[in-house]
């Protein structure tokens, strides 16, 4: 797929200079890295962008669905993070971003919304409709994945 490589570049210019390369030691959800979650809703997006034949800004789509969930911390830990995740990490991914990267403000629009409806703040723009509903759909499948595997699991043990 073209996008790959797109993408490709677009994390190795995030990975410069900044904490980007910590998404990998974070779990988002299942058994999928923050970095890995970030990486399948940008590929996801532009499939949906492209199948749709939206006319989207694909590479500014990719950094922010590659930056949508910069929070940088262990979410699962409730000494790392104030507040309910699901409401406050969007502002926190975006500060982060901020600080380090240039955005412009469709990728800010990206981050900061894309857990509508769980927040109320409705996406703007294209980009961010789809990398909000990229991140459902990749959402759902990395948590069924984890369900399917604890049942795989314990249904062989079950056997043994
Ligand atoms: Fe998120
Ligand atoms: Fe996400």
């Amino acid at each position: 797929m073209r996008f790959k490589r797109k993408i490709a570049r677009e994390i190795r210019i995030l990975k410069q200079g900044s904490r980007y390369i910590e998404t990998h030691g974070y779990i988002q959800h299942g058994n999928t890295s923050v970095y890995a979650h970030s990486v399948k809703v940008a590929a996801l997006s532009c499939l949906i962008a492209y199948k749709l034949g939206l006319k989207v800004d694909y590479i500014t789509m990719i950094r922010g669905a590659l930056l949508h969930d910069y929070f940088l911390y262990d979410w699962h830990d409730r000494r790392a993070h104030e507040g309910w995740h699901g409401f406050r990490h969007p502002r926190k991914a975006w500060l982060n971003a901020k600080e380090e990267f240039a955005l412009n403000r469709i990728e800010e629009d990206i981050i900061l919304k894309h857990m509508f409806p769980l927040v109320p703040f409705v996406p703007r723009y294209k980009e961010s409709w789809i990398v909000c509903i990229a991140d459902k759909i990749s959402a759902l499948i990395e948590t069924f994945s984890d369900i399917k595997t604890f049942f795989g699991k314990k249904l062989v043990m079950e056997v043994k």
